[in-house]
């Protein structure tokens, strides 16, 4: 596979910095030049009530219509089936209280202690409310991923709802979620995958998985803030309304209390078109596939350079696979370093130009798992994206020799 043309992809991101080593992307994604422009002129010409007859409402409500179709066809769905709200944290918010009906006094929720709090809290909420008892899938402590044992050890012929985490968004581990879906529907409960630290390294493909639910972060997908929600065929029916109650029936809908932002929705073409023209470009047929394979090929090299450096490093403890394997992980790189508080070394790196963080980053509970006492100090995490450069890893490398001594 031909490398990425790096000047092409960086081309098209304005907000990519020279002077900035950008490496919060699992915090967010910079948005792609075609979504800026597309919400840019929504505002500027569009910007009316959705489906009246006049032509401006026509040309409005078409460009939003444009955006969920956009969206679904990032995750192979059909426009029907998703969901687009503010983010992820809400849309999990507002699904725990579609779903709780199907869940009752005695039945068992699973929720894992690797997984973002967006896909823990509202499910312990929701658990609680119903009388349901919760269990938890543990990781497995050597590799820090979760594994169809720990699965087997969580899950009883009461379950009703699995929720677990296709990526981790601190350790970067990449899950077999359809082996997990096909063991959880085996046992017949609902699957919950939150694919947001995920799907800006790899194709989501929803009906490929098999799996009931599904959610992601289009603002870590070079798009608008918003998040998407997908709901399998079926499902959607069978959860209550949380619109107003004269939507009914409404199918998607049900689940967007105010509907969704026009001008970020009318944005998310910019991301599939994108995509497509990045396969294009390097040779292939225009297809997200191809993207996404050109993306993982990038990226492995990209966190090859830094967890090649980490490793040689005797007080660095690499959390996750310590290998840059495309198969196993994304490059969400995290790491500790033995005598230096992660909050110091995340500012060391900053005076030198290069943003990275350290925290939980609202994996609170994963903190614990990784044997970190201090879950506020947390880990320092290095996240890429495929527009960032082996020049920028090195800067990073520099960075972290001189911060290290
Ligand atoms: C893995 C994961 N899940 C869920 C979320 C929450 O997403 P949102 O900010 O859209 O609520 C995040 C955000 O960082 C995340 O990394």
């Amino acid at each position: 596979m031909t490398d990425l043309d790096l000047e092409w992809v960086r081309a098209r991101f304005s907000g990519l910095d020279p002077a900035l080593a950008f490496f919060e992307n699992a915090g967010g994604s910079l948005p792609v030049d075609g979504v800026v422009r597309r919400a840019s002129e929504y505002l500027a010409t569009d910007m009316v009530q959705l489906d009246a007859a006049y032509p401006r409402s026509e040309r409005a409500t078409a460009r939003v219509h444009a955006g969920i179709s956009a969206a679904a066809e990032l995750v192979n769905a059909a426009p029907a089936h998703v969901v687009l709200g503010g983010s992820t944290s809400a849309n999990v918010y507002v699904l725990s209280h579609a779903i709780a009906k199907l869940v009752g006094p005695g039945d068992e929720v699973v929720v894992t202690d690797l997984d973002h709090e967006a896909n823990r809290g509202a499910w312990m909420r929701m658990a609680a409310a119903r009388g349901a008892t919760l269990r938890e899938w543990n990781i497995d402590p050597d590799t820090q991923a979760l594994t169809l044992a720990g699965l087997d050890a969580a899950l009883s012929e009461r379950t009703r709802l699995v929720c677990f985490t296709h990526c981790s968004n601190v350790a970067g581990t990449l899950h077999d979620a359809k082996a997990f879906v096909e063991r959880i529907h085996a046992a017949g409960a609902l699957s919950m995958i939150d694919g947001v630290a995920y799907a800006p390294h790899r194709r989501v493909d929803v009906s490929a998985l098999g799996t009931d639910l599904y959610a992601l972060s289009l603002y870590k997908v070079y798009g608008p803030h918003l998040g998407l929600l997908y709901v399998r065929p079926g499902l959607m029916e069978r959860l209550e309304n949380q619109n107003h109650a004269f939507l009914a029936g409404s199918g998607a809908y049900e689940l967007m209390p105010g509907y969704v932002s026009h001008e970020l929705a009318a944005a998310v073409p910019g991301v599939v078109e994108y995509l497509r023209a990045l396969d294009a470009h390097h040779g292939g047929e225009g297809s997200l596939d191809g993207a996404f394979a050109r993306i993982a090929a990038h990226e492995e090299r990209l966190a090859e350079r830094l967890l090649e450096h980490l490793r040689d490093q005797p007080r660095v403890r690499i959390i996750g696979c310590p290998r840059a394997d495309r198969a196993e992980r994304a490059p969400t790189v995290v790491f500790t370093v033995e005598g230096m508080r992660s909050e110091a070394v995340a500012a060391e790196l900053a005076s030198r130009g290069v943003a990275i963080r350290h925290g939980h980053f609202y994996a609170a509970r994963a903190m614990d798992s990784f044997g970190i006492v201090d879950r506020d100090d947390g880990v320092v995490r290095a996240s890429m994206v495929h527009y960032n450069s082996l020049a920028e890893v090195d800067r990073l490398v520099a960075g972290l020799r001189e911060a290290l001594g």
